[in-house]
C-alpha cells in the first residue's frame, strides 16, 4: 500500500526555470522515505507540490488515496510539513504553543490536552516545560515543532531537513524521535537531508534526485550493492600529497574514474585486485610515499556522488 504515488511530475517556474521534470516516485505507507539531491535538485519544490502549497506544470499524485489537486483540501488536514524555519511562537510557552496548534485543527479541548501531554512525554519534553521557549536550543526548537505537528495525528510527516545544523547528540536524538514517530504512532515520514550516513541509518527508502529527476530509488541496502563496484583507495599522509600525486597516478596505470577526498585517492574500478597489484607496484617502483591502500566496497555517499556529478 503506497502513501504517495507521483507520476510524471513537472515543474516550471513562471521565471522559465524547469525545477523537476518527469519526476516519478512511490512512499510506502509506515516509511521513514528519504529523499536526496545536491543544492537545487528539486527537493523543496518536491515538498511543496506535495503538501499543496505549490501546483505542479503537470503530472498526477495519488496521495492516501486521493487525487491531491481533486481533494487538497482533505489531503490537507491529513498530513503535516515542517519546514526549515520553525514556525513556533517564542513568546508563547510550549503549552500555549501546542493549544494553539491544537486549535488550528479543531480539537476539543480535553483531547488536545491528552494528545499534548502523551507528545511532551514521548518526545522527552517534559523538562524544558518551565523554561520560556525563547532559551531553547536550536535542536529543542525543532523537536517542539515536530510535536506541533504531530497534535493533529497526521498521516504523513513532511520534513524539510529536519536535521540541519545540529551537533551529532542532536541529531542523534532527533532520529531516535522519527523512528518513534514511524513505529509508534504509525505515521509516514518524507524527509530531505543532505547527511548520507542519516538517510542510511533511518530511513527504508531513500531517492537520490538530480536535476529534478529521479536517478534512483530503493532501500539503503540496495542502492548500495546497485553499482557493485568497489573503490580502491590510496591514502597519503597529506592532503597536499594526494593532490600532488593523482594525475600521475591516473595517467601511468590508465585510470579513468579518479578522485580526491582530502588525504584519499578514491579510484573505481572493475577488477579491484588486478587493479590493486597494478598500482600497488607502481606506487613502490616510483617511490610514491603513500599510507596505505585497500579495497573498499561502495557506501551510499560514493553511490550518491556517482549518480549525480556532473560528469557522468
Ligand atoms: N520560487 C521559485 N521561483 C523560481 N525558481 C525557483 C523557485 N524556487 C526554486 N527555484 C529553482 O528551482 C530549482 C530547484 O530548487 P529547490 O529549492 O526545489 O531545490 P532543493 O533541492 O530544495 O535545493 P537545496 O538543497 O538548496 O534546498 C533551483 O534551480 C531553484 O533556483
Ligand atoms: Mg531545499
Amino acid at each position: 500500500m503506497y502513501a504517495i504515488q507521483a507520476e510524471n511530475i513537472d515543474k516550471r517556474y513562471k521565471n522559465g526555470v524547469q525545477a523537476l521534470r518527469h519526476l516519478n516516485l512511490s512512499v510506502k505507507t509506515g516509511e521513514i522515505f528519504s529523499l536526496l539531491g545536491q543544492n537545487g535538485a528539486g527537493k523543496s519544490t518536491l515538498i511543496r507540490i506535495l503538501t499543496t502549497y505549490l501546483k505542479p506544470t503537470s503530472g498526477t499524485i495519488m496521495m492516501l488515496g486521493k487525487d491531491i489537486f481533486r481533494e487538497a483540501a482533505t489531503i490537507r488536514s491529513e498530513i503535516a510539513c515542517v519546514a526549515q524555519q520553525t514556525s513556533i511562537d517564542t513568546h508563547l510557552s510550549l503549552v500555549e504553543n501546542m493549544m494553539f496548534q491544537s486549535r488550528l485543527y479543531r480539537i476539543p479541548k480535553t483531547e488536545a490536552k491528552k494528545r499534548m501531554e502523551t507528545l511532551i512525554s514521548d518526545f522527552g519534553l517534559k523538562q524544558y516545560m518551565e523554561y520560556p521557549v525563547s532559551s531553547y536550543s536550536g535542536g529543542i526548537k525543532r523537536r517542539l515543532d515536530i510535536a506541533l505537528n504531530m497534535m493533529s495525528k497526521p498521516k504523513i510527516l513532511f520534513l524539510d531537513e529536519p536535521t540541519v545544523g545540529m551537533d551529532i547528540q542532536s541529531r542523534m536524538a532527533m532520529w531516535e524521535m522519527m523512528k518513534k514517530i514511524r513505529d509508534d504512532f504509525g505515521t509516514t515520514i518524507f524527509l530531505t537531508t543532505h547527511y548520507l550516513e542519516e538517510a542510511d541509518s533511518l530511513s527504508d527508502t531513500v531517492c537520490i534526485m538530480k536535476d529534478g529527476k529521479e536517478v534512483i530509488q530503493g532501500t539503503p541496502f540496495e542502492l548500495r550493492t546497485y553499482t557493485r563496484q568497489d573503490t580502491l583507495q590510496i591514502r597519503f599522509i597529506t592532503n597536499a600529497e594526494a593532490k600532488e600525486y593523482v594525475t600521475h597516478i591516473a595517467e601511468h596505470c590508465s585510470l579513468k574514474e579518479v578522485r580526491l577526498q582530502n588525504d584519499t585517492i578514491i579510484i573505481n574500478t572493475k577488477d579491484s585486485h588486478a587493479d590493486l597489484e597494478k598500482i600497488n607496484l607502481f606506487l613502490i617502483e616510483s617511490h610514491i610515499p603513500y599510507n596505505g591502500i585497500q579495497i573498499s566496497q561502495p557506501t551510499l555517499e560514493d553511490v550518491f556522488l556517482r549518480l549525480t556529478v556532473n560528469n557522468e
